[in-house]
């Protein structure tokens, strides 16, 4: 089992980050906007929503890729019903899994085995005598090395979207930051008081990291009674209309609950297909509108640059 931890601050862990890195976002050569699907806190429907987006983009034409960036608990690949991969190489490079509707999945599984290499956070004594009590099969890993890695090594070819659906926490904007050109971050969040304060943690972190806010997504704001035919509400509502104002950032869109997308990523079916003509669907479909709005000058210019580049060659 591997894991990746932390990097440590001391001269050995820079140094074998440093031996190993590689060039940062390397593998987005043709990618023509890189996303970010951030939250402060777990559990908000970051994969869920990534997987549904990715799939409303692509049935709107766009050409899209899934970097699952959490490395330690990757789910993207079970939510689109694909097996963890067995390992495809070229070369130094890594191959995405092609998954349904064209998308291209990459996911920490797909890291060659011994790469990146093992940090150790354990002193001398305390790894041994782990080693000894686990059988030895645990490898500890720097999580930053190792997305910038699986970021720089993995072929994506043409995409117009590349969304990265991270691991949570506040800190992981930004790190990937640094790590990978990103045209803007989309931030979900749920109705509550504590998921508004934490979503205007990552506005605040995206504006210091000069990171473009797409816009917030409000998950779980209700669920659809089927007795009563009415939306009701199922979180405490946080004022995440007023925090959306004062930070002059749009609320891209407010998903209702449905138990069947949650049914959906556990079969590893995509819900907006399985369900197509529910409310939920419809909100995937006009998110993915609203991205696609958002990035367009980003989409219009580099594709400008790209015919440019092809006259030229
Ligand atoms: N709007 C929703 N309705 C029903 N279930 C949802 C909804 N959004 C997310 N879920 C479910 O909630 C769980 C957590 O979502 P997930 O996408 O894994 O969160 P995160 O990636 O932010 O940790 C998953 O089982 C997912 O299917
Ligand atoms: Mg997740």
């Amino acid at each position: 089992m591997r894991i990746f931890r932390e990097r440590r601050a001391d001269a050995e862990c820079d140094s074998r980050a440093a031996r190993g890195a590689a060039a940062p976002g390397a593998g987005l050569t043709g990618v023509r906007a890189v996303v970010a699907i951030a939250s402060a806190k777990g559990g908000v429907g970051k994969s869920a929503i990534a997987v549904n987006l990715a799939a409303a983009l692509a049935l709107a034409g766009h050409k899209v890729g899934i970097l699952d960036a959490d490395l330690n608990s990757p789910n993207v690949l079970a939510m689109l019903g694909l097996q963890a991969p067995r390992r495809v190489f070229g070369g130094d490079a890594i191959e995405p899994i092609a998954g349904p509707l064209g998308l291209r999945i990459a996911a920490s599984g797909l890291l060659p085995g011994g790469e990146p290499p093992p940090v150790s956070f354990l002193d001398d004594e305390a790894a041994h005598a782990a080693a000894s009590r686990n059988g030895s099969a645990l490898a500890e890993l720097d999580y930053d090395d190792a997305l910038r890695r699986l970021i720089g090594l993995t072929s994506f070819g043409a995409l117009d979207v590349l969304l990265i659906d991270l691991a949570p926490g506040l800190e992981q904007l930004f790190r990937l930051a640094r790590i990978a050109p990103l045209a803007g971050a989309i931030i979900v969040t749920q109705p509550s008081d504590f998921s508004v304060r934490a979503a205007r943690g990552a506005i605040e972190i995206a504006r210091l990291c000069a990171v473009p806010v797409l816009g917030l997504v409000e998950n779980m704001v209700g669920f659809s009674c089927e007795g009563c035919h009415s939306v009701r509400p199922l979180l405490p509502h946080g004022d995440l209309a007023a925090a959306a104002a004062a930070e002059e950032v749009a609320t891209l869109a407010r998903l209702p609950f449905d138990a069947r997308l949650a049914e959906s990523c556990d079969r590893g079916v995509i819900f907006i297909r399985a369900y197509a003509e529910s409310p939920l669907a419809k909100n995937f479909h006009e998110l993915a509108r609203l991205v696609a709005l958002k990035l367009s000058a980003a989409l219009a210019a580099e594709s400008h640059q790209l015919s440019a580049a092809e006259e030229a060659g």
